[in-house]
């Protein structure tokens, strides 16, 4: 099977071939995708779709051009239920899930995410709440702390939350990330900032249930082991799951009846 994004300006996501083996989109269905992005995924789903079928692509920042049969929704995956209802979207097929930040956040959005680059600690997909820079420079050291530990993972979690606050004010991503030694360690605390300052695991909690309340098949990618989780407490006994590699889960109900 051959794959190719429709804009070839979009990398391929790296799970596209197992979405779609999962998926199996046919021509008139309706998918949504809670996490649009670049649309890697979404795209190559509506051009399946086709002629009738429609995509509802959710982002908290929307970076695809509108164009015929795609609904975009800039808002927070949590209020899934809500957005359908709103959109009157129904006879829905599969709900995707691509956990984590784009390409274009990472390398463009100049918001702070990468510790390779001299930006402004911000780090909000929505641009709206509280920024990495004020969790930095307000949060206690524990609460500082935990978010390393439990988000990031990080072993250096205590050293590093007390180099945080004897360095205070931080303002930039290279003032947080001259602290860190390590360039492992680097990623791991950027990661947990992400994570907190975006609420990532909450809303992950408040959309998964909402999502298989609408379909027979929902698909979820992380890299994050605690996403991973979260994802994996809602296997259910009606509920027939598979895993075509390690970073992909999938559910498909095998007895809808049963709900
Ligand atoms: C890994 S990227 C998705 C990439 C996309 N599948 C593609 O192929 O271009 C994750 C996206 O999810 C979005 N996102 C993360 N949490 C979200 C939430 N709670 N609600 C809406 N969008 C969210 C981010 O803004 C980001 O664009």
């Amino acid at each position: 099977m051959i794959i190719k994004p429709v804009d070839k300006n979009i990398k391929k996501p790296v799970l596209l071939k197992q979405v779609l083996k999962f998926f199996n989109p046919q021509p008139n269905q309706n998918f949504i995708d809670c996490t649009l992005g670049q649309g890697g995924h979404a795209l190559v789903i509506l051009e399946r779709i086709a002629p009738h079928g429609k995509l509802l692509g959710i982002d908290f920042e929307i970076l695809v051009k509108p164009q015929p049969r795609l609904i975009l929704v800039q808002d927070n995956f949590a209020n899934l239920k809500q957005i359908i209802e709103k959109h009157n979207f129904k006879n829905i097929e599969g709900v995707l899930f691509d956990l984590g930040f784009s390409n274009w956040q990472l390398e463009e959005s100049g918001r702070g995410f990468s510790f390779k680059k001299d930006e402004p600690l911000d780090m909000r997909f929505a641009r709206t709440g509280v920024t990495a820079q004020e969790i930095l420079n307000q949060w206690p050291e524990q609460e500082l702390e935990k978010i390393f530990r439990l988000y990031g993972e990080e072993k250096q979690s205590k050293s590093i939350s007390r180099d945080v606050i004897a360095n205070r004010p931080l303002e930039t991503t290279q003032d947080l990330a001259k602290l860190i030694y390590a360039w492992k360690s680097k990623a791991r605390i950027f990661q947990a900032l992400r994570i907190a300052v975006n609420k990532e695991l909450e809303n992950l909690e408040k959309a998964l249930p909402q999502a298989m309340s609408l379909t027979e098949k929902v698909a979820a990618i992380s890299f994050h082991s605690l996403e991973d989780r979260i994802i994996k407490n809602y296997f259910k006994t009606n509920i027939f799951s598979q895993e075509h590699c390690a970073k992909l889960r999938v559910w498909q109900k095998i007895n809808t009846k049963l709900n």
